[in-house]
């Protein structure tokens, strides 16, 4: 793809999300905040089917694996034990000496720019730059109060280690889980929902035994690549990229990232890292807590290593965006091909005629009655729409990933059955009103 298609394809994708309610650029009315974007009613529902579908995969079809929900503000030291106030957590930044733009060196380097590329002036040598968003908690601003908003989520699943285990009677191997916001105040915000200064997390830490390390590292890695591809992302556009020695993060002893072809390039989603004894071995020495185990074999006391999957949840709702995003030229449509359990909405019910009062009535019936079952049944939505003449719907659907419209006409009023037309196919079908929830349930991907 040419680099003007590429970034055709972006602004394409920006512009559906905004003017059809998925995301929004935060602050907005007040000339926007970088690296800071809202979910709106459309994106809400779909960031939330992705988070649901990685809800199910770690906690109800595997076994011993644990959600938790923990706080974003923890004590200071949590940061220091984990390495993050320290130069783990930081990127080398450059400034221009003339207009005060920054840069993170690495990426300029691997574009080859050595001047400032806004307006040519001399940059300052690289200087490391600390990530983490600093706070004050309490009503005295000074050093005693900072703390910092997590920089990951998987401080908080450490600093609970010992009160799952005890509470849930754990043994190792066991994973802790947790979806939840992360904020790093990233130098050079870039790519719309790819790289944000607020964002979400889907991580789980899988602690144990170090002996287990390569085969559970390989196990979570073709996991976690399953899920995309279940979930509908071409198999072509995705790959592992084995981190080298020299790029491993400060915990990492092993790490390999899941990229995706985006229009932009071959970028990480999600990243799986052997964490060693790291975590638990810091946190035992900061906190005093002692948070090891001992061998039932051997008696010998060790700290469990931990294999990390950490994904990204926006990261992964722009993936499966672009992933889906299409233009159909001979019928001149947009269509998000999106995997219909992602979807915002999994059906769409309209009345053939908006000017027919008996048409409209049932239609409405149908749809009110549905919407209940839907959310029941399957915890989804519907939409309705009644605007313009069908083939806009059909077309308005499409653009939202709405895998079936269901139309209400006189032939409804006769033998109460609807026609259903498929997103992908175009194709309609007549099906019993009484038969569309098991319709949908058998057809979500
Ligand atoms: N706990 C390990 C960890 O946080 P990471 O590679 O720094 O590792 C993991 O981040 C995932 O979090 C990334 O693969 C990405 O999906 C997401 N992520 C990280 N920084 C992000 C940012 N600034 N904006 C959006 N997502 C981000």
């Amino acid at each position: 793809m040419s680099s003007e298609n590429e970034h055709n394809l972006m602004e394409k994708i920006v512009s559906l999300a905004k003017r059809r309610g998925f995301i929004f650029p935060g602050s907005e009315i007040y000339g926007g905040l970088s690296g800071i974007y809202d979910y709106g009613p459309l994106g809400v529902e779909f960031k939330n089917n992705v988070k649901q579908e990685w809800r199910e995969e770690m906690f109800r079809r595997k076994e011993n694996i644990f959600e938790l929900d923990s706080s974003i503000l923890m004590q200071r030291q949590v940061w220091e034990a984990s390495g993050h106030t320290s130069a783990g957590f930081t990127d080398p930044l450059r400034e221009c000496k003339k207009c005060r733009h920054r840069y993170r060196a690495d990426h300029l380097e691997e574009g080859g720019v050595k001047k400032c590329p806004d307006c040519g002036g001399e940059l300052t040598e690289p200087k490391k730059f600390n990530l983490l968003v600093e706070t004050h908690l309490g009503p005295i601003k000074d050093d005693s109060s900072l703390t910092y908003l997590r920089g990951e989520t998987t401080q908080g699943i450490y600093v609970n280690y010992k009160n799952v285990k005890i509470s849930m009677v754990a043994e190792i191997p066991f994973g802790i889980g947790q979806i939840g916001k992360a904020f790093r105040n990233e130098i050079t915000p870039s790519h719309f929902i790819y790289r944000m200064r607020e964002f979400e997390q889907m991580e789980q830490q899988y602690f144990i035994k170090p002996e287990e390390a390569d085969k559970f590292f390989t196990y979570w890695k073709n996991e976690r690549i399953k899920w995309y591809t279940d979930l509908g992302i071409k198999k072509e556009r995705l790959r592992f990229r084995p981190h080298a020695k020299d790029e491993l993060a400060h915990y990492a002893k092993e790490a390999e990232d899941i990229e995706y072809e985006f229009p932009f390039g071959w970028h990480e989603v999600e990243g799986i890292h052997n964490r060693g004894d790291w975590d638990l071995s810091r946190h035992s020495k900061f906190s005093g807590e002692d948070l090891s185990e001992v061998d039932g074999e051997t008696g010998e006391k060790f700290y469990p290593y931990i294999i990390e999957t950490s994904a990204g949840a926006d990261r992964a709702a722009l993936m499966f965006l672009a992933d889906a995003y299409s233009e159909d030229q001979d019928n001149k449509r947009v269509v998000l091909r999106l995997c219909p359990k992602l979807a915002p909405y999994k059906a769409a019910v309209f009345p053939l005629l908006r000017n027919k009062p008996d048409l409209v009535a049932r239609a409405r019936d149908i749809y009110n009655n549905l919407r209940l079952v839907v959310s029941r049944e399957l915890g989804a939505a519907i939409a309705w729409d009644d605007r313009g003449n069908i083939g806009k719907r059909y077309y308005s659907q499409d653009e939202i990933g709405t895998p079936w419209c269901v139309t209400v006409d006189f032939q409804t009023l006769e033998d109460n059955t609807v026609t259903v037309r498929d997103r992908d196919t175009m194709k309609q079908e007549r099906v019993g009103v009484s038969e569309l929830l098991g319709y949908f349930n058998d057809k979500l991907c």
